[in-house]
């Protein structure tokens, strides 16, 4: 087979990068994709470090054996926790996803910004240094949103339940002032809408999928691994997971209906 034309493979805890494949459907159409859910140990927000590396490298291995030309780590909990020792493990191009803060601190009128994150990524190292690298005059509050996930998971981002916990997360933040609010975590643009419903049209909200999108595209050029064919690209989608209810999900949150699969 034409290496150009091997999927790129999207990895994440469960649906939330499903919010970055859509960006890199519609922004490299001729690109395959492949993307792996792993739900059954979803949500990667309150795993170890380690047990999110082992989980990573085993479906980089196997995305690997389906022929996969780049992976994209579209989890920010996974790419601050593992990403650094998948890159030592695989060979292909590995691209992760990183908060816009310093987008954000350009943006805020009043130096108020906050991001939405899980609680892994709270705590993570690497993270508190990218927010001391960008945060510049800003005063950046860093908000864990636990039970989100797992709310968006079980399809249940519509809910009352879902509204008054983001609602308990967003509004002191409101309070605060806060005029920007990045999206730390890929499964927050799921539920923009209900975001913009607690904080209103005012507030600046930055998320990732563009920029990440055009990360891949540079590291494809570079790596000369563009699709260079004239055929649009087709989607596969595997779960870990894999059932009547998982299904719905990936429909409820797709625009058109796909066919799931069981991973590995
Ligand atoms: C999770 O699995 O807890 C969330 C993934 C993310 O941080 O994007």
């Amino acid at each position: 087979q034409n290496p150009n034309q091997a999927p790129i493979a999207i990895l994440d805890s469960g649906v939330g990068g499903l919010s970055i494949a859509q960006c890199i459907k519609q922004q490299l159409p001729y690109e395959n994709l492949l993307y792996v859910a792993d739900t059954l140990y979803a949500p990667y927000g309150d795993k170890s470090a380690a047990f999110i590396q082992q989980r990573l490298n085993e479906i980089a291995q196997w995305c690997i054996t389906r022929d996969a030309k780049a992976l994209v780590v579209a989890c920010n909990t996974a790419t601050v926790n593992a990403i650094d020792q998948l890159r030592q493990q695989v060979s292909l191009p590995v691209i992760g996803v990183e908060p816009a803060i310093k987008p954000a601190t350009k943006i805020s009128k009043n130096n108020k910004v906050a991001i939405l994150v899980t609680k892994a990524t709270a705590a993570n190292q690497r993270f508190l240094n990218l927010v001391a690298q960008y945060r510049d005059s800003c005063q950046v509050s860093i908000q864990p949103c636990p039970g989100l996930v797992e709310l968006i998971e079980q399809n249940k981002q519509d809910t009352a339940e879902c509204r008054a916990l983001l609602s308990g997360y967003l509004r002191p933040l409101m309070a605060a002032g806060v005029d920007t609010l990045v999206l730390g975590c890929t499964h927050y643009p799921l539920i923009m809408s209900l975001i913009k419903e607690v904080c209103g049209n005012e507030l600046n909200i930055m998320e990732t999928a563009r920029p990440v999108t055009a990360q891949l595209q540079r590291q494809l050029t570079h790596y000369q691994l563009l699709n260079d064919s004239n055929k649009l690209g087709t989607s596969r989608f595997y779960s870990s997971k894999f059932n009547k209810e998982q299904q719905a999900l990936f429909n409820h949150i797709l625009p058109e209906p796909v066919q799931l699969h069981s991973f590995p």
